[in-house]
C-alpha cells in the first residue's frame, strides 16, 4: 500500500545511464507550462544544496553499497522536505529526474544491496511520519507516474562512450546495467499502475510521443 501525491502531479523519470531522459523531461515541462501549470524541475540525488553535496560524494567517492543507499536516502529526505512536498502541496507539477526506483535498481539490483532493507528505508523516508501526517511508517509516498526509459544496456553503452569523464556509475560494465534494468523491471512488476515503460531505442520523436501519451493517459495533459 502506497500513498500517491493527491495535490499536484509528481512524475519521475527512470532508466539506466544513457537512456536519454533529459531532453524529454524539458519538453514535458514546456508542455505543462503551455497549459498554465507551474512546473518544478528537479533531480535525485540532488535538488537541494545539501542533497547536491551528497550527490557529488555518491557519484565520485569510493564507498560500499550500504553507504550509497544511506546517502541517497538522506539526500531524498532533504529533497522531500524542502522541495517535493511543498511543491505538491502548492498544486504544482513536479518533474523529478530519478527517484526511489533508482535506489532499488542501482543499489539493490546493481550493487546487490538487500532489497528488503531498501523497502524499510523507503518507509522511513517516504512513510507517513516523513509526510508529516501522523506518526509511523507505512504508505510511502510515490510519484503519480513513473516513466521508465527502457533501453538495452549495449545501446546505452554506445551512447555513453562519447560522454564526458564517466562517474562511479557510468564507468560500470555492461553486466551492471543489465542488472539495473532488471531492478527496474522488478519495481514495475510490483507497481504496474504507477509505471509506464517507454521503449527508448526509437527516434527521439517517437520516444517523445510515447512520453506525452503516458502523461495524457493519466489525465494530466489534454
Ligand atoms: P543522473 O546522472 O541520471 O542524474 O543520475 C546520477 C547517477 O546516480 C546515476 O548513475 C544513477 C545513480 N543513482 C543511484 O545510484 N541511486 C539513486 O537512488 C539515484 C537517485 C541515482
Amino acid at each position: 500500500m502506497t500513498t500517491q501525491a493527491t495535490k499536484g502531479h509528481f512524475i519521475s523519470f527512470e532508466g539506466i545511464d544513457g537512456a536519454g531522459k533529459s531532453t524529454h523531461i524539458d519538453s514535458l515541462a514546456q508542455a505543462f507550462r503551455a497549459q498554465g501549470h507551474v512546473v518544478t524541475l528537479t533531480r535525485e540525488p540532488g535538488g537541494t544544496p545539501l542533497a547536491e553535496q551528497l550527490r557529488q560524494m555518491v557519484l565520485n567517492d569510493p564507498m560500499d553499497a550500504m553507504t550509497e543507499a544511506l546517502l541517497v536516502f538522506a539526500a531524498r529526505r532533504d529533497h522531500l522536505q524542502k522541495v517535493i512536498l511543498p511543491a505538491l502541496a502548492r498544486g504544482e507539477v513536479l518533474l523529478c529526474d530519478r527517484f526511489t526506483d533508482a535506489t532499488f535498481a542501482y543499489q539493490g539490483a546493481g550493487r546487490g544491496f538487500d532489497w528488503q532493507t531498501l523497502l524499510v528505508l523507503e518507509e522511513w523516508v517516504q512513510g507517513r511520519a516523513a509526510q508529516g501526517e501522523s506518526a509511523g511508517l507505512g504508505n510511502p509516498l510515490q510519484p503519480n507516474l513513473t516513466i521508465w526509459f527502457d533501453l538495452p544496456a549495449s545501446v546505452a553503452a554506445q551512447r555513453l562512450s562519447n560522454a564526458r569523464v564517466p562517474d562511479r556509475f557510468e564507468s560500470q560494465p555492461l553486466a551492471f546495467f543489465e542488472q539495473v534494468a532488471g531492478g527496474y523491471a522488478k519495481r514495475l512488476a510490483a507497481d504496474p499502475v504507477r509505471f509506464t515503460r517507454v521503449h527508448a531505442d526509437q527516434t527521439p520523436e517517437a520516444v517523445g510521443r510515447d512520453v506525452l501519451q503516458a502523461v495524457r493517459d493519466k489525465g494530466f495533459l489534454p
